[in-house]
């Protein structure tokens, strides 16, 4: 088996936010195999773990391994009349993924469509939008221990999935790398999820196929965020606020128009791009770091920002939140 380890590598063509920095050792994996050779010779104590790069902002040179993951294919490995489960490599990406659900007629993910980033890294952060979250059509992992190269599953309870959260984020965080993702899929005639304002006003009490949901999220996509081909961005930067229905009585005197979700136990979501845009933020910029002019969640690189310019703006922005609602707002996306 031949790795190709590399030295002093840019990872600008491998991260969403478009930020040049290098790093001292670089590598990418094509199967389990390849990726267990490479914990096995690594010398590096840092690790960096890549897949799609949407979820990270670099900020600066990294002085360790990065390890990219490339491994691929699609499989459906076992078939009921309703269901399927299909197995996905880690390294696919997940849009192209959807695009295959799309064309197979198996449901369940088509709400996630134009997601950015890889399969394997969905489960990390429990991907979810328009209504749906990937642990509603999670079966189980296949994953690495970096210490011992095993491999393990993890079935949907052991992920032990929140709001843009799971184990992988918390007590086994830098411990595994996931090879591949199990879905568990439905065949036609699907019932889809139309929950989410934007999908319900369009679809008004319809029920639409699979493939017209995908392509109403793709609009609305679109529409408000920004493409991390032409502008570098990584999504929603932060995450929503959870806070107690007692501070958000307070709140909402002060602010009646401010937009709210039930959370679990009695806790009151709230949008933070509302906050953000509240204090004006909205189209905010700093030389070529800035805050997207349609939708205040997400930070962008209009070119040539470093790491650290996007980070201050970041660090502001939390810290305004916090003097003006008191709320603290945290991080969706991996400072490195
Ligand atoms: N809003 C503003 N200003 C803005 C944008 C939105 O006031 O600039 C208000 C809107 O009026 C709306 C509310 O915020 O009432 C919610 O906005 P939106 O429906 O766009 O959703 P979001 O809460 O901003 C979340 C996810 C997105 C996901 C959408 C759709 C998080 C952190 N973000 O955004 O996920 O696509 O819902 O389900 O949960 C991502 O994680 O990278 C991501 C894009």
């Amino acid at each position: 088996m031949v790795l190709n380890f590399q030295k002093d590598v840019s990872l600008l063509p491998y991260n969403t936010f478009g930020i040049d920095v290098k790093s001292k050792k670089f590598v990418s994996v094509r199967s389990t195999d390849e990726l267990k050779a490479v914990l096995n010779q690594n010398q590096e104590k840092r690790l960096l773990v890549l897949g799609g790069g949407s979820n990270l902002l670099l900020t600066k040179d990294f002085e360790g391994l990065t390890l990219r993951i490339e491994n691929r294919g699609i499989q459906i490995v076992h078939e009921e009349q309703r269901s399927a489960k299909v197995k996905v490599a880690a390294g696919e990406n997940w849009h192209y993924f959807v695009m295959w659900c799309l064309d197979n007629d198996l449901g369940g993910i088509e709400n996630l469509a134009l997601i950015p980033g890889s399969v394997g890294a969905a489960p990390i952060q429990n991907i979810g939008a328009y209504g749906v979250e990937l642990s509603q059509v999670f079966e189980s992992c296949e994953a690495m221990s970096i210490e011992t190269g095993e491999l393990k599953i993890f079935n949907t309870e052991e992920c032990e999935f929140g709001y843009r959260n799971s184990i992988f984020k918390n007590s086994l965080k830098k411990q595994y790398i996931i090879t591949s993702v199990q879905f568990n899929l439905s065949k036609a005639p699907h019932q889809t999820n139309t929950s989410y304002k934007e999908l319900s006003e369009k679809f008004d009490g319809k029920s639409p196929s699979i493939q017209s949901i995908a392509q109403a999220v793709v609009d609305i996509r679109s529409a408000k965020l920004p493409d991390p081909g032409q502008i570098g961005n990584s999504g929603s930067f932060f995450k929503n606020p959870v806070i107690p229905s007692r501070q958000f009585t307070k709140l909402q005197q002060q602010y009646p128009e401010i937009p709210h979700y039930p959370d679990q136990e009695g806790k009151i979501k709230i949008p933070a791009a509302w906050l953000i845009d509240c204090l004006g933020y909205k189209g905010y910029r700093v030389n070529d770091a800035g805050v997207h002019q349609k939708q205040a969640l997400v930070l962008v690189n209009y070119g040539n920002a470093s790491g650290a310019e996007i980070q201050k703006i970041a660090y502001e922005i939390r810290d305004k939140i916090l003097e003006n609602f008191a709320i603290n707002l945290e991080f969706e996306v991996n400072i490195i």
